[in-house]
């Protein structure tokens, strides 16, 4: 029997920190036996915003592939996709690119967001826009059934979703009114993928408000040292006057991180009480949470040291070259399929 696939990824845009463990990287970790996987670096995407910096793209999609493996991605039971060595992917994001009307890509809030956020203004590229389909076609190109993100992504799997539909209906012949689940039953090339979100759908970086993010200037990154940990959880932002006031719990970034990383609950459940009774400051909360945060990533930072340095870096080429042709034999396998739907089987593809 085949397992069902997974396809999800990050762009190479920095070090991934707990905002991306919650969100997405402990559900990829835990799934890995149940779903056959593919992780995605989104390497091309790194270039809509940063295209005059292939350095820095090349160096940051090393030190996702080091996050990965550091936090137990098992480069031995799933498969690393470098986006860029896929070129089943480019050709399907075209098609696809004429399955969308142009406005409802830009409507995708995600981009807005995104546009907002990095100041894009009216003078993004080209090709900026064009990534929430390319998104689609690395979904799509690996038949992917299910895809562990973060909130922040919903919008563009939601887009995803209707280009399998739609491609399935224009040219596999499926009825538009079909089920989600039976779309490939009835002849469809695409399974309508869904998304799956982490056990904390947003979690708030160290200013208390905003969503952890690197740009933000907000971010534990998974490979901080002790002492980076506990000066970070000393700045977050809790707006609680003085030790004796009573607490708020509800919507503290320092609970929402206690919660989601303390091991010892009776422990977490006792700090809730002592803080809304006014019994305990908020920099007592705030060594014994990082601490805990510390505790969590140990083992994450050790095995990430092992990659360290030049022999590290070659060690990851190694992995990710290994893995490309893995990923291809399915993807050209996809190409295959919907270019045949598309009456465009004039074959046969020699690619060497
Ligand atoms: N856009 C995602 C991010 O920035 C990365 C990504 C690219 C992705 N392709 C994907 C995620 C496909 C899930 C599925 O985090």
């Amino acid at each position: 029997m085949t397992k069902p696939r997974i396809l999800t990824g990050d762009t190479p845009t920095g070090r991934l920190h707990l905002g991306h463990w919650v969100g997405s990287l402990e559900n990829r970790v835990r799934l890995q036996d149940e779903y056959d996987c593919y992780f995605l670096i989104a390497n091309m995407h790194a270039f809509t915003t940063r295209a005059e910096k292939p350095d820095d793209i090349r160096r940051d999609t090393l030190e996702i592939v080091k996050d990965w493996i550091a936090v137990g991605i098992d480069p031995e039971r799933s498969t690393l996709v470098l986006q860029t060595e896929i070129p089943a992917i480019a050709e399907l994001t075209w098609y696809f690119a004429m399955l969308l009307p142009f406005n409802r890509v830009m409507r995708n809030p995600t981009l807005k967001a995104e546009i907002e956020a990095k100041d894009l203004g009216d003078h993004y590229s080209f090709g900026f826009p064009l990534y929430a389909v390319g998104q689609c076609a690395d979904i799509l190109a690996f038949r992917a059934e299910l895809v562990p993100v973060g909130e922040d992504q919903e919008a563009h799997i939601e887009m995803c979703r209707e280009v399998a539909r739609r491609f399935n209906h224009v040219y596999c012949g499926v009825d538009s009114t079909t089920k989600d689940e039976d779309y490939v039953a009835k002849g469809g090339v695409f399974p309508v993928p869904k998304a799956k979100l982490g056990r904390i759908a947003r979690l708030v970086g160290t200013d208390g408000k905003q969503k952890m993010s690197k740009s933000l200037n907000n971010a534990i990154f998974l490979s901080d040292e002790t002492n980076e940990i506990l000066k970070k959880c000393k700045k977050v932002v809790t707006g609680r006057q003085s030790a004796t006031d009573p607490g708020v719990v509800e919507g503290n970034a320092l609970f929402q991180y206690a919660s989601a990383f303390m091991k010892d609950t009776a422990r977490l459940a006792e700090l809730e009480q002592l803080y809304k009774a006014g019994q305990i400051g908020d920099g007592a909360v705030k060594e014994e949470v990082g601490r805990a945060i510390d505790a969590f990533l140990a083992p994450i930072r050790d095995k990430r040291k092992s990659l360290d340095g030049k022999a590290g870096d070659e060690r990851v080429v190694e992995i990710l070259r290994d893995h490309i042709a893995r990923a291809n034999r399915v993807a050209e396998e996809t190409l295959r399929m919907a270019k045949a739907a598309m009456k465009l089987d004039f074959g046969p593809r020699q690619l060497q």
